[in-house]
């Protein structure tokens, strides 16, 4: 399967970066420069912390810019008496997408497959678009997910992506295992070497931290394809 005539999915994942006021100012930087960028074959996602998405969100719609709002994380409990919890509810007011089960929340959050099963479940009530992250391909992988994005620790924040060949091996096994599609590649992916994995079968899009911080490097990858 080629991935010719495809969105591809292009997802800034700030992590724990960034006030409300440098959001906003990466999505100025973004606008001085986003008449080189092609918008129709891919789709721009910026998932800043929850306290940053009401500004960018706002900043997004009034300058009209080609990129829609994600969040990093969800609640697996619906909306009510969890004190700390984001619910499906409140993301939606803002968001399309969110990103479930990342490495860093498995890691520091002991988040484990039950949650990340509620978690998705949670975001379908809502119609989020569901962004699930394993780590290799023997992970649990919940039905109600719409993108399953393969992101090996090693590869995370390192600089050493994992190779096309070892992640088309990944994919295909998540394909068998699953049935899913829709697969992302995430770990160190730079301008560098977006290109080399634009063949992949299956590919649909990346997951972007490091490379998403300042808005030149991403802006860069972004013109890749
Ligand atoms: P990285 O992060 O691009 O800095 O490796 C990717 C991720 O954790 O989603």
């Amino acid at each position: 399967m080629q991935n010719i005539d495809k969105k591809l999915l292009f997802i800034a994942n700030w992590k724990s970066n960034k006030t409300s006021e440098e959001a906003v100012s990466w999505l100025q930087a973004f606008k001085k420069n986003q008449s080189k960028i092609n918008p129709e074959n891919k789709t721009i996602i910026v998932c800043p912390s929850f306290l940053s998405i009401p500004a960018a969100s706002l900043y997004i719609k009034a300058n009209n810019l080609p990129i829609v709002v994600g969040a990093q994380d969800i609640s697996g409990f619906e909306s009510g008496a969890y004190t700390g919890e984001v619910s499906a509810r409140q993301i939606r007011e803002f968001c399309e997408y969110v990103i479930i089960g990342h490495s860093e929340r498995r890691k520091y959050n002991h988040e484990n497959d039950q949650d990340v099963h509620n978690k998705a479940e949670m975001a379908k009530t809502r119609n989020l678009k569901t962004i699930v992250c394993v780590q290799n391909e023997g992970v649990l992988v919940p039905k109600d997910s719409d993108f399953v994005a393969y992101e090996p620790v090693f590869a995370i924040g390192s600089g050493n992506a994992d190779t096309p060949e070892s992640i088309t091996t990944v994919f295909s096994e998540i394909n068998n295992n699953t049935g899913k599609t829709k697969l992302l590649y995430g770990g160190s992916v730079n301008a560098k070497n977006l290109e080399s994995f634009l063949q992949i079968p299956y590919l649909s899009g990346f997951l972007i931290g490091s490379a998403s911080l300042d808005p030149d490097a991403f802006i860069s990858l972004l013109l890749k394809c």
